[in-house]
């Protein structure tokens, strides 16, 4: 779906799974048939663009904004502008917000963003003062829209593209707002010393060796967790 439409789509949660809903065009609809071997077509009533917008709400935590291109950031924020569509990250998930309420209570250092998508962790980390900020991603798509958006807000971000086995960049900091499993993974692929983590339920807590546990947040039914290496 994002290289069809990396302008976005909506992911809608229904009783039998998730649908997957991109507004297009007939010739739209003909790239699903052909990718996916079949796709429901509705007709939509116009201002569906407007609907589009409205999906993608400007979120507050703390002294950050987050929104899209197309909303205008208050005076008193740090902005942080991601255009919406391009790679996981508008700013929403609460796995995000738990992470950026870290990020404001931590010593600004180097920071390493461990599964950048769109970049929304790395740039309200240059906003907050981290320096040098590194994204890393296993999706080429993640590290494109990092390095747009970064470009787009005026904040340095160096994106690279690794393997989900690859040593890491070394850093202070390190925030990975990934799966449970790929969390569990990072301890040897990582020289920090403090490390926040997301990306699970509140019901998860990740067991990383080599860290010690420092404190944790929730927030609609997710997690996040601070560690210190021992
Ligand atoms: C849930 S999104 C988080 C995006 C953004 N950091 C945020 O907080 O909104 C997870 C991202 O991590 C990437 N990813 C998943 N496993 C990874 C791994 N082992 N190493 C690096 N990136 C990973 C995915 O491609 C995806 O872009």
């Amino acid at each position: 779906m994002l290289e069809l439409f990396p302008e976005g789509f909506e992911e809608v949660d229904r009783p039998e799974g998730v649908e997957l809903a991109a507004y297009t065009d007939a010739g739209g609809e003909e790239r699903l048939w052909h990718f996916f071997g079949g796709a429901r077509g509705d007709d939509v009533p116009e201002g569906w663009e407007d609907r589009w917008r409205a999906f993608h709400q400007p979120v507050r935590v703390g002294s950050l904004w987050i929104g899209p291109p197309w909303e205008t950031p208050p005076d008193d924020a740090l902005a942080v502008v991601v255009d919406p569509g391009r790679a996981f990250g508008t700013g929403s998930h609460a796995t995000t917000q738990l992470c950026l309420q870290f990020l404001q209570e931590l010593d600004p250092g180097s920071l390493l963003d461990v599964g950048c998508g769109s970049g929304v962790l790395s740039i309200a980390a240059a906003r907050l003062g981290f320096g040098p900020v590194v994204g890393v991603d296993i999706e080429e798509p993640s590290i494109e829209a990092t390095r747009e958006n970064a470009r787009a807000n005026g904040v340095e971000v160096e994106a690279r593209l690794v393997a989900s086995d690859d040593p890491l960049p070394p850093a202070a900091t390190a925030v990975a707002n990934i799966s449970l499993d790929s969390v569990e993974a990072l301890p040897g692929r990582l020289d920090v010393h403090v490390l926040v983590t997301s990306g699970y339920l509140a019901s998860e807590q990740p067991r990383l060796a080599g860290f010690r546990h420092a404190g944790r947040r929730t927030l609609g039914g997710w997690a996040s967790d601070l560690y210190e290496r021992t």
